[in-house]
């Protein structure tokens, strides 16, 4: 079917035209076929790159041009969102009907908002989680939708996250019954099952535009499931690595997939001294600036370090605990070629669109605390697979696993490269997970009795599953909690959240950390200090999984809370009488420690040299502890604590920007991070006012602060500028390039 044939404004058929496109793929004429341009809902499998997006692109476009229609966008990671956010951009000039241009939006950040702007968009592009908050702010458009696109739908699988996809999905049919549902993903087996429950149809292909050719490596050979084989050099002492270089010795780039992070680390360490010597000069020029502007970016840690090390040779890894600019530049330059080997984490594999020649699955196993080793799902190998094969560069793309004997080979093949992926299974009636949907449920008003509640929940993939009877019971403990704990009355057969309920809903924190927030609020305790603030934050089971203590660290935990004694908000759990709560409250100790380093201004690399806390995981726990320590703000207003407002004023800033209490002002200002402002304050600029009153050379004369952000910052801080003032600082810099280099991730917010 052609492009040019489809039953849709013709402007999009020019403007697709015009990008090159011409036959629809395999998998966009069955679902065109399935009736996706007539409303009809579906489910969509089908592999990687096979163009899934287009599908969804169609079917948006049909709603927006003709039907006068509102579309949502679901995807499960904020990186996805922006990406197609930028994508869609380019239908943003054809006019709709009545002479407006195509409004395309975005909205993944605060939890906590109803962002009001954002209804004006006509497609609206959003994270799972930013959906469900604004299902419980009742945001008004929200009942316009007339489309919504589940991006990556296997996700419903998963443990954590799955459940909330899920209740979005169930609450957006609920409230536009009409809607049109269409759910996307390269790996579901039982797409007809998950069809049935959406009331859609489903397609399910094998099509891919890039063949791909799936093997084991045994012994120096490469047997692949189509019949072929090849020979592979052996060079080193690692089969993943010879395999890595017989690619890049062929022209290609191998993804390798590790375990952890640490064999991620050593693997690319390999990697870059198996390259050495490997590469043509040009090819060394570029990556030499490559690393340097890995070393300029971001805080510099022994982790940027290694992986700038790395890049010199055309090796790196990728793994949760770098930081997002460092996470960027390796996909950047894997992207572009430049990188030839690139040894990741699983992380990799949802979502970052990151293909390669060849992908190596170097370990079929994980490893997780209390569980032991256990063989990855065929899921997961799957979307590893789907990683293989560049469009438009490679001929075919090709996913290898490795045997340590032929009995192991035979085995890989049966249960990885022949097997089907395990069905998805709804992960809802899970407590923890299941109790801040109940909360909201009735918060927001889309359940007012029991039997309403009942009959929301009847309607999710767990109940079309497993049958309505197993989650109610789940339902009633919560009911109870959420009772006993007064956030949510019953009064007859109604019921209604309370003020407390209302705001936890809103906030978007599990109701047990409300709980727990509120509690500690009003015990106090003997000595209230900052620590016993982030203690209580680092309490909360929405800050988990916490950093946890190695072996030695113990002791020092241990003499910590001797040290803090008096300034806990709840009792010390005794070492011997409750081990398990005691090493909870280790774990909950070495939180707050790490918070306090990050707030008494310690370097990423010194909280990672002394707490092996990598600078992504810090970043996730400081963001998740600025947004607790803001609810803890919020219940404080709630329940009457006006004299804890301002410490916890002044405490979010310090969380949220990693400063000492005599810069919260100064990191007020746009454009100014904790390196700056400690920089200001070390000239002797400590206040707004004296920022306000110095001349802007005096600005620019600290490293980082070019005439331009200087003039900002002055506006900012309330000062006047005048004309001669500009042009003498623009000259006195004129010879200098101004700094636009990102001090940190968390410099120049704006
Ligand atoms: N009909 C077509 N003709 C040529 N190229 C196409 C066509 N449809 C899509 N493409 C191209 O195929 C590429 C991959 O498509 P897309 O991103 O939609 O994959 P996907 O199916 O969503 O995969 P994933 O599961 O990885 O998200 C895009 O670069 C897109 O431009
Ligand atoms: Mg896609």
């Amino acid at each position: 079917m052609r492009i040019r044939d489809l039953a849709i404004d013709p402007r999009v058929i020019q403007l697709l035209e015009e990008e090159g496109l011409d036959q629809l793929y395999p998998p966009q004429e069955d679902a065109v076929k399935a009736g996706i341009l007539d409303g009809k809902n579906l489910v969509l499998a089908s592999p990687t790159a096979s163009g899934k997006t287009l599908v969804a692109e169609l079917c948006i476009l049909k709603h927006v041009l003709e039907r006068n229609g509102k579309v949502i966008y679901l995807a499960p990671l904020r990186a996805l969102a922006s990406e197609k956010y930028r994508e869609f951009q380019r239908y943003s000039s054809i006019k709709k009907p009545n002479g407006e241009r195509l409004h395309i939006g975005i909205s993944t950040g605060d939890f906590d908002s109803i962002d009001p702007w954002l209804g004006r968009n006509d497609v609206i592009l959003s994270t799972n989680e930013k959906a469900d908050s604004l299902l419980r702010h009742k945001a008004p458009w929200m009942s316009e939708l007339s489309l919504v696109v589940a991006d990556e739908v296997h996700l419903l699988t998963e443990h954590a996250r799955g459940p909330t996809l899920e209740v979005v999905l169930t609450r957006l049919n609920e409230i536009n019954p009409k809607i049109q549902v269409l759910a996307l993903s390269a790996t579901v087996s039982n797409a007809q099952e998950v069809g049935e429950w959406l009331h859609a149809g489903s397609v399910t292909t094998e099509w891919r535009p890039v063949p791909l050719r799936e093997g084991i490596y045994h012994e120096g050979q490469v047997q692949f499931s189509d019949g072929t084989s090849r020979v592979i050099e052996g060079l080193t002492n690692s089969p993943v690595l010879d395999i890595a270089l017989d690619v890049v010795g062929a022209g290609g780039q191998a993804l390798v997939f590790t375990e952890t992070r640490r064999s991620a680390v050593e693997m690319g360490r390999k990697a870059a001294l198996a390259l050495k010597g490997r590469l043509s000069k040009p090819e060394e020029r570029s990556l030499a600036l490559l690393s340097e502007r890995v070393l300029s970016s971001g805080e510099k840690t022994s982790l940027s370090e290694a992986l700038a090390g790395q890049v010199l040779t055309g090796a790196a890894f990728h793994h949760a605990g770098l930081t997002g600019v460092h996470r960027e530049t390796v996909e950047d330059s894997f992207r572009s070629g430049k990188v030839k080997i690139l040894a990741a984490t699983p992380t990799l594999a949802a979502g970052v669109n990151l293909p390669a020649r060849t992908v190596v699955i170097s370990s079929y196993e994980r490893y997780e605390a209390g569980f032991g080793r256990y063989p990855i799902t065929v899921l997961e190998y799957k979307q590893f697979c789907g990683r293989a094969g560049r469009p438009r560069y490679d001929k075919f793309g090709e996913s290898l696993l490795i045997a340590r004997n032929a009995d192991e080979a035979e085995w890989l093949m049966e249960n990885y490269i022949i097997a089907k992926p395990e069905k998805l299974w709804s992960k809802l009636a899970v407590e923890k997970v299941l109790r801040p949907h109940v909360l909201s449920t009735v918060a927001a008003g889309y359940a007012r009795t029991e039997e309403g509640l009942y009959e929301f929940f009847s309607r999710t993939l767990y109940a079309h599953q497993y049958g309505p009877r197993l989650i109610k019971g789940k339902i009633g403990d919560i009911l109870r909690f959420l009772c006993n704990e007064e956030m949510v009355l019953m009064e007859g057969k109604e019921l209604v959240a309370t003020k407390f309920g209302k705001r936890v809903s809103e906030l978007y924190i599990d109701p047990e950390s409300a709980v727990t927030l509120r509690d500690g609020l009003y015990n106090r305790a003997k000595r209230l200090t900052d620590f016993s603030l982030l203690h209580l934050i680092a309490k909360t089971p929405d800050l988990a999984p916490r950093p946890r203590p190695r072996g030695k660290e113990t002791e020092s935990l241990g003499l910590l809370a001797v040290q803090h004694g008096g300034e806990f908000t709840f009792d010390v759990p005794e070492e011997f009488e409750d081990p398990m709560a005691y090493e909870e409250f280790l774990s909950e100790l070495k939180a707050a420690q790490v918070l306090e380093d990050w707030i008494e201004e310690h370097t990423e690399d010194e909280i990672l040299e002394a707490r092996k806390v990598e600078p992504g995981d810090l970043l996730r726990l400081v963001q998740g502890s600025e947004w607790l320590v803001f609810a803890a703000q919020e219940l404080a207003k709630l329940f009457g604590h006006k004299d804890l407002l301002p410490p916890l004023g002044v405490l979010r800033v310090r969380v949220s920007k990693g400063v000492k209490p005599e810069l919260v002002k100064l990191v007020g200002l746009e454009g100014v991070g904790r390196v700056r402002a400690r920089m200001l304050f070390a000239s002797g600029l400590k206040t707004i006012e004296d920022i306000k009153e110095r001349s802007l050379t005096e600005l620019t004369s600290i490293s980082t602060i070019g005439p331009a952000l200087a003039k900002r910052i002055k506006e900012k801080a309330g000062g006047l500028i005048k004309a001669d003032e500009w042009e003498r600082a623009k000259s006195a810099k004129a010879s200098e390039v101004e700094q636009q280099v990102m001090l940190t991730d968390y410099e120049d917010t704006e």
